[in-house]
Protein backbone atom coordinates (compact mmCIF):
# COMPACT_ATOMS: atom_id res chain seq x y z
CA UNK A 1 0.00 0.00 0.00
CA UNK A 2 2.97 2.36 0.89
CA UNK A 3 4.30 1.96 -2.68
CA UNK A 4 1.47 2.44 -4.03
CA UNK A 5 0.31 5.54 -2.35
CA UNK A 6 3.77 6.78 -2.96
CA UNK A 7 3.64 5.45 -7.04
CA UNK A 8 0.28 7.58 -7.23
CA UNK A 9 1.66 11.02 -5.46
CA UNK A 10 5.05 10.72 -8.47
CA UNK A 11 2.28 10.22 -10.67
CA UNK A 12 -0.21 12.84 -10.36
CA UNK A 13 1.64 15.68 -9.01
CA UNK A 14 -0.38 18.70 -10.76
CA UNK A 15 -3.56 16.92 -8.75
CA UNK A 16 -1.84 17.06 -6.15
CA UNK A 17 -0.84 20.79 -6.53
CA UNK A 18 -4.62 21.29 -6.92
CA UNK A 19 -5.63 20.03 -3.54
CA UNK A 20 -3.14 21.95 -2.14
CA UNK A 21 -4.54 25.13 -3.43
CA UNK A 22 -7.64 23.90 -2.68
CA UNK A 23 -7.19 23.77 0.93
CA UNK A 24 -4.55 26.92 0.97
CA UNK A 25 -8.04 28.75 -0.40
CA UNK A 26 -10.18 28.16 2.81
CA UNK A 27 -12.16 25.34 1.65
CA UNK A 28 -12.43 22.99 4.92
CA UNK A 29 -10.70 19.91 4.32
CA UNK A 30 -9.82 21.11 0.44
CA UNK A 31 -12.96 19.66 -0.36
CA UNK A 32 -16.94 20.52 -0.94
CA UNK A 33 -17.47 16.36 -0.56
CA UNK A 34 -15.90 14.63 2.35
CA UNK A 35 -16.71 11.44 0.36
CA UNK A 36 -14.33 11.87 -2.70
CA UNK A 37 -11.45 12.77 -0.25
CA UNK A 38 -9.07 10.10 -0.30
CA UNK A 39 -5.56 10.02 0.76
CA UNK A 40 -2.94 10.70 -0.09
CA UNK A 41 -5.05 13.35 -1.75
CA UNK A 42 -8.06 12.87 -4.52
CA UNK A 43 -7.49 13.29 -8.29
CA UNK A 44 -8.69 16.44 -9.53
CA UNK A 45 -10.36 16.27 -12.83
CA UNK A 46 -10.00 19.21 -15.69
CA UNK A 47 -11.98 17.42 -18.72
CA UNK A 48 -14.01 14.91 -19.21
CA UNK A 49 -16.40 13.01 -22.22
CA UNK A 50 -18.69 10.40 -22.84
CA UNK A 51 -16.96 7.97 -20.28
CA UNK A 52 -13.74 9.27 -20.35
CA UNK A 53 -12.29 11.91 -17.64
CA UNK A 54 -8.92 13.46 -17.77
CA UNK A 55 -6.99 14.16 -14.64
CA UNK A 56 -5.02 17.52 -13.74
CA UNK A 57 -1.96 14.95 -14.59
CA UNK A 58 -3.10 14.45 -18.16
CA UNK A 59 -4.40 10.95 -17.76
CA UNK A 60 -7.33 9.81 -19.49
CA UNK A 61 -8.88 6.98 -17.58
CA UNK A 62 -12.55 5.22 -17.89
CA UNK A 63 -14.42 6.21 -15.62
CA UNK A 64 -16.32 2.84 -13.50
CA UNK A 65 -17.10 5.20 -10.51
CA UNK A 66 -19.91 6.74 -12.57
CA UNK A 67 -19.85 9.30 -9.72
CA UNK A 68 -21.80 7.50 -6.92
CA UNK A 69 -24.97 6.78 -9.61
CA UNK A 70 -25.19 10.90 -10.68
CA UNK A 71 -22.98 10.18 -13.56
CA UNK A 72 -25.30 7.23 -15.24
CA UNK A 73 -24.88 9.13 -18.50
CA UNK A 74 -21.30 9.82 -18.62
CA UNK A 75 -19.69 13.39 -18.74
CA UNK A 76 -21.59 16.31 -21.03
CA UNK A 77 -24.60 14.08 -22.72
CA UNK A 78 -25.48 15.15 -25.63
CA UNK A 79 -29.37 16.01 -25.00
CA UNK A 80 -28.50 17.39 -22.04
CA UNK A 81 -26.53 20.06 -23.28
CA UNK A 82 -28.97 20.64 -25.92
CA UNK A 83 -32.03 20.73 -23.09
CA UNK A 84 -30.17 23.07 -20.87
CA UNK A 85 -28.60 25.53 -23.87
CA UNK A 86 -31.82 25.91 -24.63
CA UNK A 87 -33.11 26.92 -21.29
CA UNK A 88 -30.58 29.21 -20.77
CA UNK A 89 -31.28 31.18 -23.69
CA UNK A 90 -34.84 31.48 -22.74
CA UNK A 91 -35.33 32.61 -19.37
CA UNK A 92 -32.35 30.55 -17.54
CA UNK A 93 -33.55 29.13 -14.36
CA UNK A 94 -37.18 31.16 -14.82
CA UNK A 95 -37.67 32.10 -11.31
CA UNK A 96 -40.20 33.81 -9.66
CA UNK A 97 -43.13 31.79 -11.61
CA UNK A 98 -44.20 28.54 -12.41
CA UNK A 99 -42.69 27.00 -15.57
CA UNK A 100 -44.38 24.61 -17.90
CA UNK A 101 -41.47 22.15 -17.33
CA UNK A 102 -42.70 21.18 -14.14
CA UNK A 103 -46.02 19.59 -15.59
CA UNK A 104 -44.31 17.73 -18.23
CA UNK A 105 -41.50 16.23 -15.94
CA UNK A 106 -44.27 15.01 -13.44
CA UNK A 107 -45.88 13.60 -15.64
CA UNK A 108 -42.94 11.61 -17.14
CA UNK A 109 -42.12 10.44 -13.02
CA UNK A 110 -45.50 9.49 -12.45
CA UNK A 111 -45.99 7.26 -14.92
CA UNK A 112 -43.07 5.34 -14.50
CA UNK A 113 -43.84 5.07 -10.42
CA UNK A 114 -46.80 3.12 -10.11
CA UNK A 115 -46.86 3.93 -6.52
CA UNK A 116 -46.71 7.68 -7.48
CA UNK A 117 -49.77 9.50 -7.85
CA UNK A 118 -48.50 12.95 -6.82
CA UNK A 119 -44.42 14.55 -6.94
CA UNK A 120 -42.51 17.18 -5.48
CA UNK A 121 -39.22 18.34 -6.47
CA UNK A 122 -36.27 19.78 -4.63
CA UNK A 123 -32.23 19.81 -5.53
CA UNK A 124 -30.34 16.91 -3.87
CA UNK A 125 -31.16 13.56 -2.71
CA UNK A 126 -30.81 14.47 0.90
CA UNK A 127 -33.90 16.88 0.94
CA UNK A 128 -36.16 14.74 -0.80
CA UNK A 129 -35.78 12.40 2.07
CA UNK A 130 -35.62 15.35 4.53
CA UNK A 131 -38.94 16.30 3.17
CA UNK A 132 -40.29 13.15 2.76
CA UNK A 133 -40.00 11.76 6.48
CA UNK A 134 -41.54 15.50 7.66
CA UNK A 135 -44.76 14.89 5.34
CA UNK A 136 -44.74 11.43 7.11
CA UNK A 137 -44.51 13.38 10.44
CA UNK A 138 -47.18 16.22 9.17
CA UNK A 139 -49.63 13.44 8.47
CA UNK A 140 -49.09 10.73 10.55
CA UNK A 141 -48.57 13.72 13.81
CA UNK A 142 -46.01 11.27 14.77
CA UNK A 143 -42.30 11.68 15.76
CA UNK A 144 -39.73 8.72 15.58
CA UNK A 145 -38.30 7.59 12.10
CA UNK A 146 -36.99 4.07 11.85
CA UNK A 147 -33.85 3.26 9.97
CA UNK A 148 -31.22 0.91 9.46
CA UNK A 149 -28.33 1.01 11.90
CA UNK A 150 -25.23 2.55 9.18
CA UNK A 151 -27.82 3.64 6.47
CA UNK A 152 -27.02 6.72 4.51
CA UNK A 153 -29.93 8.85 3.48
CA UNK A 154 -27.95 12.81 3.06
CA UNK A 155 -25.83 14.47 4.14
CA UNK A 156 -27.44 14.95 7.69
CA UNK A 157 -29.66 11.38 7.45
CA UNK A 158 -27.85 8.62 8.69
CA UNK A 159 -28.02 5.58 10.84
CA UNK A 160 -25.70 6.31 13.23
CA UNK A 161 -24.72 9.11 15.80
CA UNK A 162 -23.07 12.03 13.18
CA UNK A 163 -22.93 15.68 14.74
CA UNK A 164 -25.10 17.19 11.09
CA UNK A 165 -27.64 14.88 11.80
CA UNK A 166 -31.12 16.62 11.92
CA UNK A 167 -32.34 16.30 15.51
CA UNK A 168 -35.41 14.33 15.51
CA UNK A 169 -35.74 10.65 17.52
CA UNK A 170 -34.57 7.98 15.23
CA UNK A 171 -34.63 4.11 15.91
CA UNK A 172 -32.21 2.38 14.66
CA UNK A 173 -32.97 -1.55 13.91
CA UNK A 174 -30.36 -4.28 11.92
CA UNK A 175 -30.72 -5.39 8.42
CA UNK A 176 -31.84 -8.89 8.29
CA UNK A 177 -34.57 -9.73 10.86
CA UNK A 178 -37.68 -9.28 9.52
CA UNK A 179 -39.65 -10.75 12.85
CA UNK A 180 -37.38 -8.51 14.55
CA UNK A 181 -37.87 -5.23 12.43
CA UNK A 182 -41.48 -5.68 12.85
CA UNK A 183 -41.80 -5.89 16.15
CA UNK A 184 -40.08 -2.79 16.80
CA UNK A 185 -42.62 -1.43 14.64
CA UNK A 186 -45.51 -2.62 16.29
CA UNK A 187 -43.67 -1.60 19.20
CA UNK A 188 -43.63 2.20 18.35
CA UNK A 189 -46.75 2.17 16.49
CA UNK A 190 -48.36 5.01 18.63
CA UNK A 191 -45.43 7.65 17.33
CA UNK A 192 -43.75 6.18 14.34
CA UNK A 193 -44.23 8.26 11.77
CA UNK A 194 -41.88 6.22 9.22
CA UNK A 195 -39.63 3.49 8.43
CA UNK A 196 -36.99 4.84 5.82
CA UNK A 197 -35.29 2.48 3.92
CA UNK A 198 -32.85 1.68 0.99
CA UNK A 199 -34.68 -1.81 -0.87
CA UNK A 200 -31.51 -3.02 -0.69
CA UNK A 201 -29.64 -5.43 1.90
CA UNK A 202 -27.39 -3.12 4.02
CA UNK A 203 -24.21 -3.39 5.66
CA UNK A 204 -22.63 -0.43 7.64
CA UNK A 205 -19.59 -0.73 6.44
CA UNK A 206 -19.72 -1.23 2.61
CA UNK A 207 -21.77 -0.22 -0.57
CA UNK A 208 -24.39 -3.42 -1.06
CA UNK A 209 -26.68 -2.52 -3.76
CA UNK A 210 -28.49 -6.16 -3.89
CA UNK A 211 -31.99 -6.11 -4.23
CA UNK A 212 -33.52 -7.30 -0.64
CA UNK A 213 -35.73 -10.45 -1.17
CA UNK A 214 -39.32 -9.73 -1.78
CA UNK A 215 -40.44 -11.94 1.06
CA UNK A 216 -38.71 -9.97 3.65
CA UNK A 217 -39.85 -6.63 2.28
CA UNK A 218 -43.20 -7.53 1.82
CA UNK A 219 -43.21 -8.72 5.43
CA UNK A 220 -42.26 -5.12 6.29
CA UNK A 221 -45.09 -3.56 4.17
CA UNK A 222 -47.24 -5.21 6.02
CA UNK A 223 -46.24 -4.45 9.57
CA UNK A 224 -45.78 -0.20 8.64
CA UNK A 225 -49.52 -0.60 6.65
CA UNK A 226 -51.02 -1.97 10.43
CA UNK A 227 -48.83 0.12 12.61
CA UNK A 228 -49.97 3.35 10.14
CA UNK A 229 -46.63 4.00 9.25
CA UNK A 230 -45.19 5.25 5.95
CA UNK A 231 -42.56 3.03 4.65
CA UNK A 232 -40.72 5.62 2.78
CA UNK A 233 -38.31 3.84 -0.42
CA UNK A 234 -35.14 5.88 -0.73
CA UNK A 235 -34.80 5.24 -4.22
CA UNK A 236 -31.84 7.68 -4.88
CA UNK A 237 -30.00 5.11 -5.79
CA UNK A 238 -31.80 1.78 -7.00
CA UNK A 239 -34.64 3.41 -9.17
CA UNK A 240 -31.97 3.07 -12.01
CA UNK A 241 -32.07 -0.51 -11.78
CA UNK A 242 -35.85 -0.88 -13.23
CA UNK A 243 -37.77 1.73 -14.92
CA UNK A 244 -40.14 1.76 -11.96
CA UNK A 245 -37.39 1.56 -9.44
CA UNK A 246 -36.63 -1.29 -7.25
CA UNK A 247 -39.63 -1.11 -6.15
CA UNK A 248 -41.21 -2.89 -9.49
CA UNK A 249 -38.56 -5.19 -9.15
CA UNK A 250 -39.66 -6.82 -5.98
CA UNK A 251 -43.65 -5.90 -6.23
CA UNK A 252 -43.42 -3.87 -3.15
CA UNK A 253 -45.14 -0.68 -3.48
CA UNK A 254 -43.59 2.09 -0.26
CA UNK A 255 -46.27 5.17 0.51
CA UNK A 256 -43.38 7.58 -0.68
CA UNK A 257 -40.71 7.24 -2.76
CA UNK A 258 -37.27 9.36 -3.13
CA UNK A 259 -35.02 9.78 -6.10
CA UNK A 260 -32.28 11.95 -7.41
CA UNK A 261 -28.66 12.01 -8.51
CA UNK A 262 -28.82 10.62 -12.42
CA UNK A 263 -31.97 11.69 -13.00
CA UNK A 264 -30.74 15.49 -13.23
CA UNK A 265 -28.12 13.91 -16.12
CA UNK A 266 -25.66 16.17 -13.88
CA UNK A 267 -27.51 18.79 -12.68
CA UNK A 268 -29.14 18.91 -9.35
CA UNK A 269 -31.78 17.26 -8.86
CA UNK A 270 -34.01 15.17 -6.34
CA UNK A 271 -38.04 14.91 -5.43
CA UNK A 272 -40.17 12.44 -3.47
CA UNK A 273 -43.62 11.48 -4.15
CA UNK A 274 -46.71 8.91 -3.51
CA UNK A 275 -50.51 8.00 -3.17
CA UNK A 276 -52.35 11.34 -2.66
CA UNK A 277 -53.07 10.52 1.05
CA UNK A 278 -49.40 11.24 1.69
CA UNK A 279 -48.56 14.46 -0.72
CA UNK A 280 -52.00 16.19 -0.87
CA UNK A 281 -51.05 18.53 1.97
CA UNK A 282 -48.04 20.21 0.43
CA UNK A 283 -51.20 21.59 -1.99
CA UNK A 284 -50.69 25.66 -0.36
CA UNK A 285 -54.58 25.66 -0.39
CA UNK A 286 -54.90 22.72 1.59
CA UNK A 287 -56.73 23.57 5.10
CA UNK A 288 -53.87 21.67 6.66
CA UNK A 289 -50.66 23.15 4.13
CA UNK A 290 -47.42 21.96 4.71
CA UNK A 291 -46.35 25.24 2.57
CA UNK A 292 -43.08 23.45 1.23
CA UNK A 293 -40.81 24.42 -1.36
CA UNK A 294 -37.68 26.24 -2.01
CA UNK A 295 -36.54 28.83 -4.16
CA UNK A 296 -34.89 26.37 -7.21
CA UNK A 297 -37.02 23.16 -6.34
CA UNK A 298 -38.48 24.41 -9.96
CA UNK A 299 -35.48 25.85 -11.65
CA UNK A 300 -35.77 25.48 -15.34
CA UNK A 301 -32.16 24.13 -15.98
CA UNK A 302 -32.34 21.17 -13.77
CA UNK A 303 -35.84 20.00 -15.16
CA UNK A 304 -34.89 20.65 -18.84
CA UNK A 305 -32.18 18.33 -18.15
CA UNK A 306 -34.19 15.76 -16.44
CA UNK A 307 -36.78 15.93 -19.28
CA UNK A 308 -33.68 15.48 -21.42
CA UNK A 309 -33.08 12.32 -19.29
CA UNK A 310 -36.68 10.92 -19.62
CA UNK A 311 -37.03 11.17 -23.09
CA UNK A 312 -33.86 10.60 -24.69
CA UNK A 313 -31.66 8.92 -22.45
CA UNK A 314 -33.37 6.75 -20.24
CA UNK A 315 -36.85 5.15 -21.62
CA UNK A 316 -37.97 1.69 -20.45
CA UNK A 317 -35.55 -0.09 -22.95
CA UNK A 318 -32.15 1.53 -21.94
CA UNK A 319 -32.95 1.24 -18.59
CA UNK A 320 -33.52 -2.76 -18.98
CA UNK A 321 -30.83 -2.96 -21.50
CA UNK A 322 -27.93 -1.51 -19.48
CA UNK A 323 -29.00 -3.06 -16.46
CA UNK A 324 -28.90 -6.85 -18.41
CA UNK A 325 -25.99 -5.92 -19.32
CA UNK A 326 -24.16 -5.26 -16.41
CA UNK A 327 -25.66 -8.11 -15.10
CA UNK A 328 -23.64 -10.50 -17.75
CA UNK A 329 -20.66 -7.78 -16.74
CA UNK A 330 -20.67 -9.03 -12.84
CA UNK A 331 -21.65 -12.81 -14.25
CA UNK A 332 -18.04 -11.93 -15.76
CA UNK A 333 -16.09 -10.91 -13.45
CA UNK A 334 -17.29 -13.50 -10.58
CA UNK A 335 -16.56 -16.47 -13.36
CA UNK A 336 -12.87 -14.95 -13.78
CA UNK A 337 -12.28 -14.59 -10.21
CA UNK A 338 -13.59 -18.03 -9.56
CA UNK A 339 -11.48 -19.57 -12.52
CA UNK A 340 -8.30 -17.68 -10.83
CA UNK A 341 -9.22 -18.80 -7.60
CA UNK A 342 -9.14 -15.48 -6.39
CA UNK A 343 -11.33 -13.75 -3.01
CA UNK A 344 -12.86 -11.60 -5.00
CA UNK A 345 -17.02 -10.89 -5.28
CA UNK A 346 -18.68 -8.76 -7.65
CA UNK A 347 -22.27 -8.34 -5.91
CA UNK A 348 -24.75 -6.52 -6.33
CA UNK A 349 -28.07 -5.58 -8.87
CA UNK A 350 -28.16 -4.69 -12.58
CA UNK A 351 -25.49 -1.35 -12.78
CA UNK A 352 -24.39 -1.16 -9.13
CA UNK A 353 -22.00 -3.48 -7.69
CA UNK A 354 -19.14 -3.36 -5.10
CA UNK A 355 -15.87 -5.94 -5.50
CA UNK A 356 -15.31 -7.78 -1.99
CA UNK A 357 -12.46 -8.88 -1.66
CA UNK A 358 -12.98 -11.91 1.20
CA UNK A 359 -13.29 -15.52 0.41
CA UNK A 360 -16.62 -16.08 2.51
CA UNK A 361 -20.56 -15.17 1.39
CA UNK A 362 -20.94 -11.80 1.60
CA UNK A 363 -24.48 -12.35 3.18
CA UNK A 364 -26.94 -15.02 3.04
CA UNK A 365 -30.30 -14.30 0.67
CA UNK A 366 -32.71 -14.77 2.94
CA UNK A 367 -34.41 -12.75 5.02
CA UNK A 368 -32.17 -13.47 8.05
CA UNK A 369 -28.73 -12.86 8.89
CA UNK A 370 -26.38 -15.09 9.89
CA UNK A 371 -23.46 -13.57 12.22
CA UNK A 372 -21.12 -15.59 10.67
CA UNK A 373 -21.85 -14.30 7.01
CA UNK A 374 -21.36 -10.44 7.34
CA UNK A 375 -19.07 -8.58 5.50
CA UNK A 376 -15.14 -9.10 6.68
CA UNK A 377 -14.47 -5.29 6.09
CA UNK A 378 -15.03 -4.45 9.63
CA UNK A 379 -12.81 -7.59 10.51
CA UNK A 380 -10.00 -7.52 8.51
CA UNK A 381 -7.77 -4.96 7.54
CA UNK A 382 -6.58 -6.70 4.76
CA UNK A 383 -10.50 -6.79 3.25
CA UNK A 384 -10.24 -3.20 2.37
CA UNK A 385 -6.40 -2.76 1.35
CA UNK A 386 -7.35 -4.90 -0.92
CA UNK A 387 -9.85 -3.13 -2.48
CA UNK A 388 -7.66 0.40 -2.19
CA UNK A 389 -5.03 -1.55 -3.90
CA UNK A 390 -6.71 -2.78 -6.53
CA UNK A 391 -8.39 1.40 -7.37
CA UNK A 392 -4.37 2.39 -7.44
CA UNK A 393 -3.56 -1.10 -9.72
CA UNK A 394 -6.56 0.08 -12.32
CA UNK A 395 -5.58 3.46 -12.35
CA UNK A 396 -1.77 2.86 -12.94
CA UNK A 397 -1.58 0.23 -14.99
CA UNK A 398 -5.45 0.36 -16.86
CA UNK A 399 -6.08 3.50 -16.48
CA UNK A 400 -9.42 3.00 -15.35
CA UNK A 401 -11.05 4.37 -12.12
CA UNK A 402 -11.95 1.20 -10.41
CA UNK A 403 -14.89 2.60 -8.55
CA UNK A 404 -15.02 4.34 -5.13
CA UNK A 405 -11.54 4.27 -4.05
CA UNK A 406 -11.82 3.00 -0.45
CA UNK A 407 -14.35 0.57 -1.90
CA UNK A 408 -14.35 -0.15 -5.34
CA UNK A 409 -17.91 0.97 -5.66
CA UNK A 410 -18.92 0.68 -9.20
CA UNK A 411 -21.74 2.66 -10.85
CA UNK A 412 -21.97 1.63 -14.64
CA UNK A 413 -22.41 4.84 -16.67
CA UNK A 414 -24.11 3.98 -19.97
CA UNK A 415 -21.11 5.88 -22.09
CA UNK A 416 -18.68 2.93 -21.19
CA UNK A 417 -18.04 0.91 -24.15
CA UNK A 418 -17.46 -2.82 -24.99
CA UNK A 419 -13.79 -2.10 -24.85
CA UNK A 420 -13.73 -0.46 -21.88
CA UNK A 421 -15.08 -3.65 -20.28
CA UNK A 422 -12.71 -5.60 -22.08
CA UNK A 423 -10.29 -3.75 -20.13
CA UNK A 424 -11.39 -3.95 -17.07
CA UNK A 425 -11.70 -7.52 -17.31
CA UNK A 426 -7.97 -7.83 -18.16
CA UNK A 427 -7.16 -5.64 -15.48
CA UNK A 428 -8.70 -7.37 -12.96
CA UNK A 429 -6.98 -10.68 -13.91
CA UNK A 430 -3.74 -8.48 -14.40
CA UNK A 431 -4.37 -7.69 -10.57
CA UNK A 432 -5.04 -11.21 -9.51
CA UNK A 433 -1.72 -12.44 -11.15
CA UNK A 434 0.61 -9.46 -9.94
CA UNK A 435 -0.43 -9.90 -6.11
CA UNK A 436 -1.39 -13.48 -6.22
CA UNK A 437 0.64 -14.09 -3.23
CA UNK A 438 -1.13 -11.51 -1.06
CA UNK A 439 -4.34 -12.43 -2.49
CA UNK A 440 -3.75 -16.08 -1.55
CA UNK A 441 -3.01 -14.57 2.30
CA UNK A 442 -6.33 -12.83 1.87
CA UNK A 443 -8.06 -15.87 0.77
CA UNK A 444 -6.94 -17.49 3.95
CA UNK A 445 -8.01 -15.24 6.87
CA UNK A 446 -11.52 -14.64 5.06
CA UNK A 447 -12.05 -18.20 4.36
C1 LIG B 1 -29.18 6.26 -0.83
C2 LIG B 1 -28.89 7.73 -0.82
N1 LIG B 1 -29.84 8.58 -0.44
C3 LIG B 1 -29.65 9.91 -0.42
C4 LIG B 1 -28.45 10.44 -0.80
C5 LIG B 1 -28.24 11.92 -0.74
O1 LIG B 1 -28.25 12.50 -1.99
P1 LIG B 1 -27.53 13.93 -2.23
O2 LIG B 1 -26.07 13.69 -2.06
O3 LIG B 1 -27.95 14.33 -3.60
O4 LIG B 1 -28.07 14.85 -1.20
C6 LIG B 1 -27.42 9.60 -1.20
C7 LIG B 1 -26.11 10.16 -1.61
O5 LIG B 1 -25.13 9.49 -1.76
C8 LIG B 1 -27.64 8.21 -1.21
O6 LIG B 1 -26.67 7.36 -1.55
Amino acid sequence: MDTARKDYARANPASAAAFAKAKASGIAGGTNRASIFYSPFPLTFVDAKAATAITADGQHISDFLGNYTAGLFGFSPQPVINAVTRAMAHGHALGGAPNTLEATVASALIERFEAMEMVRFSNTGTEANTYAMNTARAVTGRSKILMYTGAYHGAWIHGGDLALDIPYEKILVPYGDANHICQVIEENASDLAAFIMEPVMVNPWVYLKKIAPAPYLKQIRKACTEAGCALIFDEVMTSRLAPGGAQELVGVAPDLTTFGKYFGGGMPFGGFGGKRDWMERHDPTHAQTINSGGTFAQNALSLAAVDAVLSDLWSPEQCREHNSNADKFRDQINALMRSLNVPCQAYGSGSLMTLIWQRRPVICDTACIDENQVLDVSKHKAVSDAAQLFWFYMLKEHNILAGSPKLNYLTLPVALETVDYQNFLAGIKGFAVTYATELQQLSDVTR
